[in-house]
């Protein structure tokens, strides 16, 4: 008699809300908590939704439409300028289950990129769509939209002007909050690389992986990172993995972080561990390439790496008594 017995990986839930160099001494106790409640209160309601049974899909979507809501974070609500003083949103989304996959790059009007990226994969024959022709399908469908400047916060805006005063012209991310004297949160915003992402599994077996961002501070307009890039800033594949990047999108997209990590997985045969080490501490840092990623295998195992100092970070699994939260390099997570 066979009595071996089929065991689905209990359904577990990751997030990211970008990488950087520490700051632990510059910042507020009050400041880092607010970091940590927020990314805490996502993976709570994940956590919930995945014990109801909801879809991997469904879930990293919710937790990224979430993270766009927080100004904390470079996505959404808080996306930081580019050098027109505008915003321009890349999102993207996967299911694991079938390889679909939808993608949004510079737009502008629309209130949830992550929504529109969902709205793509399951409503339109294409994969990506870009600038104002993607607000306009995401008005067509009914999609919350938003006045242009609706995205942006004085801290932003703050964060632009000091970029545009500096001789390299172009920073990252929030490049010149810090040394604007600006309360900075607890990974420095002069070398943090803003980007949202999920990864999800789920009770049927599926992965999800959704990622969002406003990209660069004082990045030229029409530039595109990795983020809305499948494969680059974010892959899904029931076989192996679901990934979301954070990072400095050029080279996570010549490296083609995402999909190397579930190509190492499902062709060289290395676990989870080793193939995110391989891509995040070997390769990305050859290519100057500078962040993190987020990573859920098939099996329910969860790998975080980053090669920065810092990653805003955490997990859940259904049945845990509380989520793991990250900022450092603590070793728990
Ligand atoms: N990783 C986000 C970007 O480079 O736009």
């Amino acid at each position: 008699m066979n009595d071996k017995v089929n065991v689905r990986p209990t359904p577990v839930l990751a997030i990211h809300g970008g990488a950087g160099t520490l700051l632990r001494g510059a910042m507020s106790a009050d400041k880092e908590q607010r970091y940590r409640q927020a990314l805490e209160a996502i993976l709570l309601h994940g956590q919930a939704q995945l014990a109801a049974g909801d879809s991997a899909l469904d879930v990293v979507v919710e937790a990224v439409r979430r993270l766009e809501e927080c100004e904390l974070f470079n996505a959404g609500k808080g996306a930081v300028y580019t050098a027109a003083a505008r915003h321009e949103l890349d999102a993207c989304v996967m299911d694991g289950h079938d390889l679909q996959a939808g993608a949004v790059a510079g737009v502008s009007r629309t209130r949830n990129p992550v929504l529109l990226a969902r709205l793509v994969m399951q409503h339109s024959p294409h994969l990506m769509f870009m600038g104002a022709a993607a607000d306009e399908l995401a008005r067509a469908h009914g999609l919350e939209m938003v006045a242009s400047d609706w995205f942006g916060t004085p801290e932003r805006l703050a964060q632009l002007q000091m970029a545009q005063q500096t001789a390299s012209g172009q920073l990252l991310d929030h490049d010149g909050q810090t040394q604007a004297g600006q309360d900075s949160g607890p990974i420095d915003e002069g070398t943090k690389f803003g980007t949202v992402g999920a990864v999800a599994l789920d009770a049927r077996g599926h992965l999800a992986a959704a990622t969002s961002t406003g990209g660069m501070t004082n990045k030229q307009p029409g530039r595109v990172g990795d983020s809305p890039i499948v494969g680059a800033g974010c892959y899904a594949n029931d076989a192996t993995v679901a990934i979301s990047c954070t990072g400095t999108g050029e080279a996570f997209i010549r490296a083609c972080a995402a999909h190397d990590v579930s190509a190492l997985i499902e062709y060289a045969g290395l676990d989870l561990h080793e193939a995110c080490r391989r891509v995040v501490i070997e390769k990305l840092p050859r290519l100057g390439g500078r962040g993190g990623l987020i990573a859920v295998s098939a099996k329910g195992e969860v790998c975080l790496p980053f090669n920065t100092e810092g990653m805003y970070r955490g997990q859940v699994k259904v049945g845990d008594a509380a989520p793991a939260v990250g900022i450092y390099g603590e070793a728990f997570i």
